[in-house]
């Protein structure tokens, strides 16, 4: 077998739109039957950032890569492989990817996108670490991106309060040392519960009634309640999984829990019943709410520049969402 290598991540980075919409905003401003304190108590979000004019998943996507290369000290031209995890592309096609590999100046460079949802930061890094793994790229950029914002209906208090927008970003870099970095990855899918959340698209098996264009077909649906149950069993399942593993690699535990920032009643349900200690949990989801695929890097690129996490602790990073899908890594840092 050829030589395998351990896959270190070198930097983050990590981009949010400037305009906050605040829980008052949803009431007022879009004349829902909503309030601050329902939204705070049933979900622990405060605000969330809406991208504005001429921002797009891709264009947040660069701008969170940008930061992610500097911070691995890296030129756009050292990139080997860039995976974008995404369910609001700027396109069906071409790819964010390859918008982003176009808009850094990358070489000519594998790049494609990943669709998984709110899972889908993970899934793509388990892409990429398999090419880096390998040997395949030397270093790799991963991004997940969204603006969910723009596929939800403001009608829709159940659902539309939850998202917002945003790109978060790593580098990984192939290293000799095989006990950093990606340690470990578990990835889930259940397609029959595929209704529970769905962003239909354009190109979709059922044309709408109507006259074309009259009907918007990409609104998020969501069952809240379900949505909630599974995502608990899961979180907890994917931790105490987690800490077998760690077991088994020599480790103590994960240091830290980066968890898919959805609702904080669902992480705390989660963290009780696994009873994983809740001051070793990063959580930003009152600032941007639910951003999906972004929301993991866009925390994990926080807790490092803000001292939360520090190199050598190790992390576990966790997601779920449609699909289902489920998903999480163990990452030393
Ligand atoms: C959507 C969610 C916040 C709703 O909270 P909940 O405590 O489960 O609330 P319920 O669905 O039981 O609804 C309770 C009541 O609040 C109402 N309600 C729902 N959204 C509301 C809002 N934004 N403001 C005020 N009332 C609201 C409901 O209509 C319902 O009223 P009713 O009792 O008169 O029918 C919660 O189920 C949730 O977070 N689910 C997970 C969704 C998610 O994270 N999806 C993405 C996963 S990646």
């Amino acid at each position: 077998m050829s030589q395998l290598y351990g896959v270190a991540l070198t930097g983050t980075g990590s981009c949010l739109p400037a305009r906050v919409v605040t829980n008052d905003e949803f009431a007022e401003a879009l004349n829902l039957d909503t309030s601050d304190e329902w939204i705070r108590t049933r979900t622990g979000i405060r605000e969330r950032r809406f991208a504005g004019v001429g921002e797009t998943s891709a264009t947040l996507g660069a701008a969170a890569a940008r930061h992610a290369l500097a911070a691995a000290g890296l030129a756009p031209d050292a990139i080997d492989l860039i995976v974008c995890a995404t369910v609001t592309p700027d396109l069906m096609c071409p790819s964010n990817a390859c918008l982003i590999q176009a808009e850094l100046g990358c070489r000519h460079v594998p790049a494609f996108d990943v669709s998984a949802a709110c899972s889908g930061f993970l899934y793509a890094l388990s892409v990429a670490t398999q090419f880096v793994r390998t040997g395949a790229a030397r270093h790799a950029l991963v991004v997940g991106a969204e603006v969910l914002t723009r596929a939800m209906d403001v009608t829709d208090r159940n659902s539309c309060i939850l998202f917002g927008d945003g790109a978060g970003a790593v580098v990984l870099s192939a290293t000799p040392v095989l006990n950093v970095g990606v340690r470990n990855l578990r990835l889930y899918s259940d397609g029959s519960r595929q209704e529970l959340i769905q962003v239909p698209s354009r190109v979709t098996p059922v044309p709408p009634p109507g006259p074309p264009m009259l009907q918007r077909l990409d609104y998020l649906r969501m069952s809240g309640r379900e949505v909630y149950r599974f995502a608990v069993t899961r979180l907890v399942e994917l931790i105490q999984q987690a800490e077998v593993d760690c077991r088994e690699m020599g480790l103590a535990g994960p240091d830290v829990l980066i968890p898919h920032q959805v609702n904080q009643r669902i992480i705390d349900a989660a963290l009780e019943d696994a009873g994983f200690p809740k001051d070793r949990v990063v959580v930003n989801l009152d600032r941007y709410g639910n951003t999906s695929a972004a929301s993991v890097p866009v925390a994990l690129d926080e807790a490092l520049r803000t001292g939360r996490c520090r190199p050598g602790d190790t992390v576990l990073l966790v997601a779920f969402g449609g699909g289902l899908t489920w998903s999480s890594a163990i990452v030393t840092l």
